[in-house]
C-alpha cells in the first residue's frame, strides 16, 4: 500500500524556529519540527513532505502545485494567514484536504492576529498546540481519503 503524499508548508520566519521568540513559538526548531512531521507521517501512513519560505511567491506557487495534483496540504501560513489574498487565492483552488495551523494561539495575542483571511477557504484550523498542532492536522488529513492504492 503506498503512502498517501501530503505537503506540510510553512510561511516566513518558521525557519527560525528554536531561536525564534521561544516563550511563544517554544524550543523546538525547524529542522527538528520538520523531522517529527515526517515521522507522525508515517505513523499515520503518509507521505509527508516538509518545506519553508520567506517568499508569498513561492508558497503560491506550492499551493497551485498541491491544486494540480490534488495533494492535501498542511499550511502554517505565519504572517500571511493575516493579510495575503494571493494565498488565500491559491488555497481556495486546492480541491483535497486543507488545513490551517499556528504554532500559538493567534485569536489570544495582538488584534492584528485575530484575522486569518485563508481560515474560510480551508477544512479546519488547529491552532495553539505548539508542534502538537501539526500532529494533530496531519491526523486529521489521515483519517480523511482513500489511500493511493485505493483509488
Ligand atoms: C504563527 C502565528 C502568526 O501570527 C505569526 O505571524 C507567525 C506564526 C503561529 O504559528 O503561531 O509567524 O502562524
Amino acid at each position: 500500500m503506498s503512502a498517501r503524499r501530503v505537503l506540510v508548508l510553512n510561511g516566513p520566519n518558521l525557519g527560525r524556529l528554536g531561536v525564534r521568540e521561544p516563550e511563544i513559538y517554544g524550543h523546538t526548531s525547524y529542522s527538528e519540527l520538520s523531522r517529527l512531521c515526517t515521522q507522525w507521517g508515517e505513523q499515520e501512513g503518509l507521505a509527508v513532505e516538509v518545506r519553508q519560505t520567506d517568499s508569498e511567491a513561492e508558497l503560491v506557487a506550492w499551493l497551485h502545485e498541491a491544486a494540480d495534483a490534488e495533494t492535501p496540504v498542511v499550511l502554517n501560513a505565519a504572517a500571511f494567514t493575516h493579510y495575503s489574498y494571493a494565498l488565500r487565492d491559491a488555497l481556495a483552488q486546492v480541491r483535497a484536504m486543507t488545513v490551517e495551523v499556528h504554532l500559538s494561539n493567534p485569536a489570544a495575542r495582538e488584534e492584528f492576529r485575530h484575522t486569518s483571511v485563508i481560515a474560510a477557504v480551508v477544512n479546519g484550523t488547529i491552532s495553539g498546540f505548539g508542534v502538537e498542532s501539526y500532529r494533530l492536522a496531519l491526523s486529521a488529513i489521515a483519517g480523511n481519503g482513500p489511500t493511493a492504492s485505493d483509488e
